[in-house]
């Protein structure tokens, strides 16, 4: 592959590989039994991002490992509908065609797990996506490193990817020791948590020893994604909830925590209300499913908007994967959504959708990373809060601040 005998594209991919393990001393590759490719969204690819996958796809060769797709711009059904801008809708389709010459699988998700994506334990993967990353990392106990677009392209090609890092058992090892005294609610207790504790350790891999609960999938999802977006954290372990830390001995490997952080309730409320512009005010769109909602979280909104309608001013999104939603759809779980007048939206997010021209300018969230990146890249107000607490926001048309 590196001599160029499967094309020019091929080369590229294996140049880059070989680079990445050069700087990271690799001494080998390995096979990646999957690849999950972000960067996808015409958002973060731009002309630049479009015009490298076109270069990987002129040579007509395909993915050869199983590859599933990021979060995309647009609902590719339900683009008009919702409103998306035509131009924009182009631009991401011309991005779309390129990936789908290579065959990649089009999951355009977050949560490419919920989709069937689902490698086992120890199974060593290359996936982007921060919020996937950790995910399959800590929860699934996968292994992989945090990919770029260009390395995750380049490891479906080749089927490929440089031993270094978090596929190595030692360096999976826990690092720091979390201690948190509270009761959690809420999956947005998860994501403050990890939001708290991803800005204070970097690129550790945290422990955390939760007391009062056990933390469901859902909420790990949160939690993990929340670390990714404060911090730069791949990989975190649960004490007693997660694969490789049934114990406190197989979290650390047998060694000393170099930190402990110790977290109580008004940590967390502290989180919420710094992310929170103010502490009321009327809005204009409600996100929930960042990262893709679960079809359990499909599920509590609809009993939460039963009987219920929507403000008109309001455009509350449920975002999810499409074959969540399928399934959602025939359960009718969508409906009793829709009925309400919220929309479950597939393949995209308010992060990579085009807020700003869609005219969207105060947003309410249970998640701690739609309410970051929607207010610094959109310029969003943002108001963050419990599923609750946003479901009655849409209702309402405006945020009350607390839990009815
Ligand atoms: Fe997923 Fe979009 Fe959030 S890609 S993690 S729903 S910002």
């Amino acid at each position: 592959m590196l001599d160029g005998e499967y094309g020019p594209p091929v080369e590229k991919a294996m140049r880059i590989l070989v680079a990445i393990g050069d700087v990271y001393g690799a001494p080998r590759l390995i096979d990646a039994s999957s690849v999950h490719i972000s960067g996808i969204s015409y958002r973060s690819a731009g002309e630049s991002g479009a015009r490298l996958v076109d270069t990987f796809a002129s040579s007509g060769r395909r993915f050869v490992v199983p590859t599933s797709s990021n979060t995309i711009g647009i609902d590719s059904a339900r683009w008009a509908e919702l409103g998306f801008p035509s131009e924009f809708v182009q631009s991401q389709t011309r991005i779309l065609r390129s990936y789908e010459s290579m065959k990649i699988a089009p999951t355009y998700t977050c949560t490419p797990y919920y989709s069937g994506c689902l490698p086992r334990s120890g199974e060593h993967i290359a996936w982007s996506e921060s919020a996937a990353i950790v995910f399959a990392n800590s929860v699934l106990g996968a292994r992989t490193n945090r990919e770029s677009n260009p390395t995750a392209i380049s490891s479906a090609l080749t089927g490929k990817t440089p031993l270094y890092g978090y596929h190595i058992t030692e360096n999976r090892a826990g690092t720091v020791l979390v201690e948190a005294r509270c009761d959690f609610n809420d999956s947005s207790d998860y994501s403050a948590l990890g939001y708290y504790v991803g800005s204070r350790v970097g690129s550790e891999v945290p422990v955390f020893l939760i007391k009062k609960a056990q933390p469901s999938t859902d909420n790990l999802k949160s939690l993990g994604a929340a670390l990714a977006t404060s911090g730069e954290v791949a990989l975190f372990h649960v004490i007693g909830a997660t694969p490789e830390a049934m114990n406190d001995e197989s979290a650390f490997q047998g060694q000393k925590p170099v930190d402990r952080i110790r977290i109580d309730e008004a940590d967390i409320r502290k989180v919420l209300q710094d992310l929170s512009k103010d502490e009321a005010g009327a809005v204009d769109h409600v996100i929930v499913g960042c990262p893709h909602a679960s079809l359990t979280e499909l599920k509590q909104v609809a009993t939460f908007l039963e009987g219920k309608n929507v403000h008109p001013q309001v455009k509350m999104w449920i975002c999810t994967s499409r074959a969540v939603g399928c399934i959602g759809e025939r359960a009718g779980i969508v409906q009793t959504i829709e009925n309400a007048g919220a929309r479950v939206v597939a393949d995209t997010c308010t992060v990579n959708a085009p807020a700003g021209e869609m005219g969207f300018k105060v947003m309410a969230t249970n998640s701690t990373k739609a309410a970051k990146y929607c207010s610094e890249i959109d310029d969003l107000t943002v108001f963050v809060g419990s599923l609750k607490q946003c479901v009655q926001c849409a209702i309402d048309g405006e945020w009350s601040g607390s839990e009815q």
